[in-house]
């Protein structure tokens, strides 16, 4: 597969929505190939799940929630991400299966070890390339998202304390593939950071040399 699959990951509220719109803006303007797909959606199935997963009006047990994003996940993933990914485009995915480690995991206190075997056979073992982890205090992520949330998000604080604590445990556990990004500084900055990896990752540069 020729294509790169990069994820964008954090806690609700992060900025990581804003930061793939600025990278998009950016591959159009280079004219590189690329895919813009967020999770749980990007196609019509799955956008249909993600208004179940996120209307208030349902409340749903951990193994349901869990089993509607990896749905979701596993049209996106077979119907859109590998046959761009074969066509050797760039796929930029907004959230992946490090949101379902962070949530249904750590968040939720799932089995994490049986999430983890879900996605590997829903993905057939697809793994991002690079990931940036948007890591910002819960308390400034409230803060910023101001209006009333969706059903996740109104979730207490000491859940998003444990779903931030869960990504930084799996960047800890793969530094290599996933690159914190310290989400209160300002927007541009955090966007010349990314592109610089990216174009390292495109050019087959080692990151080190940055
Ligand atoms: P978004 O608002 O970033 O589009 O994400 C939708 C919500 O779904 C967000 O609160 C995180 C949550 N989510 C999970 O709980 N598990 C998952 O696997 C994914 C992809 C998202």
């Amino acid at each position: 597969m020729s294509g790169f699959l990069i994820t964008l990951e954090g806690i609700d509220g992060c900025g990581k929505t804003t930061q793939g719109r600025l990278l998009q803006a950016r591959l159009e303007g280079e004219a590189i190939p690329h895919l813009f797909v967020r999770e749980p959606g990007g196609t019509p199935i799955g956008e249909q799940i993600r208004l179940l997963l996120l209307q208030k009006e349902h409340s749903l047990i951990t193994d349901t929630e869990l089993l509607l994003y990896l749905a979701a996940r596993a049209e996106l993933v077979n119907t859109v991400i590998r046959p761009a990914l074969e066509d050797g485009r760039v796929v930029l995915c907004d959230r992946y299966y490090d949101s379902t480690v962070a949530y249904q995991g750590y968040g939720c206190g799932g089995d994490g070890d049986w999430i983890r075997e879900l996605n590997e056979k829903i993905t057939a073992g697809l793994r991002p390339r690079l990931t940036f982890l948007f890591d910002l205090s819960v308390e400034e992520a409230l803060r910023r998202r101001g209006h009333e949330g969706d059903r996740i998000e109104e979730r207490s604080l000491s859940f998003h304390r444990r779903v931030r604590r869960g990504y930084l445990a799996l960047a800890a556990a793969e530094p290599d593939r996933i690159v914190i990004i310290d989400a209160a500084a300002p927007a541009e900055q955090q966007h010349e950071l990314l592109w610089s990896r990216l174009e390292a990752l495109f050019s087959g540069r080692p990151s080190d040399e940055l």
